[in-house]
C-alpha cells in the first residue's frame, strides 16, 4: 500500500475485539495480542475495566509515530474513564506518565540529572557492592534458593532508594511499603494502607530537603520545589512511581534468567566477547514485559492513519511488545536472536514518554546477569522449567519465585 492510498482511501472502522485479562504462563506472547497483530495495523479494543473502545495501533512505524505526535496527549485521559486493564484509576498530580509537553519537561527537568549515563556510571560501583552482599548470602545459604526472593526483588529496591536518597535508617520502612504496593496477594486495602504511609514519608521528606546540595532524587525534588519550579503535590507525584519502579526490573529480569536458564545456547553465546550487549538487548525485545496495553492516549484532533480516521476524542492503545514482533523490522520476530542488527527495539517506549530509568534498569540488568551467572557457576532451575510459578492478575509479567540450584 502506497502512502497515498493509506491516508486518502478511508475505510469503516474495524469490529471492536474484546482483549479480557489472562494470566499467562512463562514467556509466552498473548495469543489475544497475536491475533489483533494479523487482523490489522489498526484495530479497536475493549479491556476489562473503563468504558468504552479504544484504537489500538501494533505495527512499529505506527507505534513510533503516536507516541511522537503531541496530537495524542496523556492528559486528556485523566479527565475520562477509558477502557483499561487497571480495576483503579487515581492519577496523580505531577506523574510524569500523565503530562503532555510543555509540563513533562518541567516536571522532568529537576529529576533528569539522577538518571543519566553519567550518574549511572558513579552508581555503579555501588550497586555492584549490594548484589555481591546479596550473592554472598545466597551462597553462604547454599542450594536451593528462590532467586526472586533473594536477588531479584531486594536488589532494585535497594537501588533505587540509594538513587532516590532514602536514609538508611527509612530504608526497611520504605522498602516495605513498596512490597505491599506492587505485590498481587496484599488486596487493595494494604495497597492503600502503604500508599498513604509512603507517600507521606515522601512529602516529609522533600520538605526536609528544600536545603540539600546533594544529588539524591528528594534533594533535586526539594530545591525545585523550593526554587518554585515544581508544586509539592506535583514533587510527589514524581516521586512515587521513581520510588516503586524497580519492580519492572525484577520481572523482566526473572523472564530473562529464566530464558537463559532453559536455552542454554543463550548463556553461552554470552561468553562470547563483546556478545553481551546483543544478548541483552535481543531479550529486552523478545520478552513480553507486561500484559495487556499500558496506558492510553487521547486524540485532540482528527488524524487519519492507515486509512481510518482516529476522531478527535477517541482513546488510542500502542503496543510496544507489538511493535518489537513487526516482521517488517524484526525479520522471523518470534525468534530470539542475538546476532539481530540492527536491533531498534522499543521495550523502553518511544518519545516524551520514553522510560526515565532505562539507563539504571540496564545497569541493573547487565550487573544482574552478570553478577548471578559468575557467582553461581553450573547456575540450573531447582524444578522443571514447567513448575516454575508466574505472577498472576498483574501488569507486569514475570516468574513468582525462580528456584535455582548449582
Ligand atoms: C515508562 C519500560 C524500568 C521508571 C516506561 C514505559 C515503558 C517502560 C515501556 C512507558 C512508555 C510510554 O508510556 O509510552 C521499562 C522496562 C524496565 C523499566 C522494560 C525494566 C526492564 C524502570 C525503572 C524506573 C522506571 C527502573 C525508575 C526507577 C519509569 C517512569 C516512566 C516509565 C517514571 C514514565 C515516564 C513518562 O511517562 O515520562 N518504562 N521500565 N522504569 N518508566 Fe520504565
Amino acid at each position: 500500500m502506497t502512502e497515498e492510498i493509506t491516508t486518502l482511501t478511508e475505510q469503516a472502522p474495524p469490529p471492536v475485539r474484546e482483549w479480557p485479562a489472562h494470566d499467562l504462563a512463562g514467556t509466552e506472547f498473548d495469543p489475544v495480542l497475536a491475533d489483533l497483530m494479523r487482523e490489522g495495523p489498526l484495530t479497536r479494543i475493549r479491556l476489562p475495566h473503563g468504558e468504552g473502545w479504544a484504537w489500538l495501533a501494533t505495527r512499529y512505524d505506527d507505534v513510533k509515530l503516536i507516541t511522537n505526535d503531541p496530537r495524542f496527549s496523556r492528559t486528556e485521559v485523566t479527565r475520562r474513564q477509558v477502557t483499561r486493564l487497571a480495576p483503579n484509576f487515581a492519577p496523580r498530580p505531577g506523574s510524569l506518565a500523565w503530562a503532555d509537553q510543555p509540563d513533562h519537561n518541567r516536571l522532568r527537568k529537576p529529576i533528569a540529572g539522577a538518571f543519566t549515563v553519567g550518574a549511572m556510571k558513579r552508581l555503579r560501583p555501588r550497586a555492584h557492592g549490594i548484589l555481591d552482599e546479596l550473592l554472598d548470602g545466597v551462597v553462604r545459604d547454599g542450594p536451593p534458593a528462590d532467586l526472586v526472593e533473594r536477588v531479584l526483588e531486594p536488589f532494585p529496591i535497594t537501588v533505587v532508594s540509594e538513587v532516590m536518597g532514602v536514609p538508611a535508617g527509612d530504608r526497611e520502612q520504605v522498602h516495605a511499603w513498596t512490597r505491599q504496593i506492587i505485590s498481587t496477594s496484599g488486596g487493595s486495602e494494604a495497597a492503600d494502607r502503604a500508599k498513604n504511609g509512603m507517600y507521606g514519608w515522601i512529602t516529609d521528606t522533600i520538605r526536609a530537603r528544600a536545603q540539600s546540595t546533594d544529588e539524591d532524587v528528594y534533594s533535586l525534588l526539594g530545591l525545585a520545589v523550593g526554587r518554585g519550579d515544581i508544586s509539592e503535590e506535583e514533587a510527589v507525584g514524581l516521586a512515587g512511581p521513581l520510588q516503586i519502579g524497580g519492580e519492572a526490573v525484577t520481572h523482566n529480569c526473572g523472564q530473562m534468567l529464566f530464558l537463559m536458564l532453559t536455552r542454554p545456547e543463550l548463556r553461552e553465546r554470552m561468553q562470547e566477547p563483546g556478545a553481551r550487549g546483543p544478548v541483552l538487548d535481543e531479550l529486552l525485545r523478545h520478552i513480553p514485559h507486561r500484559a495487556s496495553v499500558g496506558l492510553a492516549r487521547i486524540a485532540l484532533e482528527d488524524v487519519v492513519l492507515r486509512g481510518h480516521r482516529i476522531s478527535a476524542g477517541e482513546p488510542v492503545y500502542v503496543s510496544y511488545l507489538a511493535a518489537n514482533r513487526d516482521p517488517e523490522v524484526f525479520p522471523d520476530p518470534d525468534r530470539i536472536d542475538p546476532d539481530r542488527d540492527p536491533n531498534p527495539h522499543v521495550a523502553f517506549g518511544n518519545g516524551v514518554h520514553y522510560c526515565t530509568g532505562a539507563v539504571l534498569a540496564r545497569l541493573q540488568i547487565e550487573l544482574l546477569v552478570d553478577t548471578v551467572l559468575e557467582r553461581l557457576p553450573g547456575l540450573r532451575l531447582a524444578v522443571p522449567a514447567d513448575q516454575v510459578v508466574w505472577r498472576r492478575k498483574t501488569m507486569i509479567r514475570g516468574p513468582q519465585t525462580l528456584p535455582v540450584s548449582w
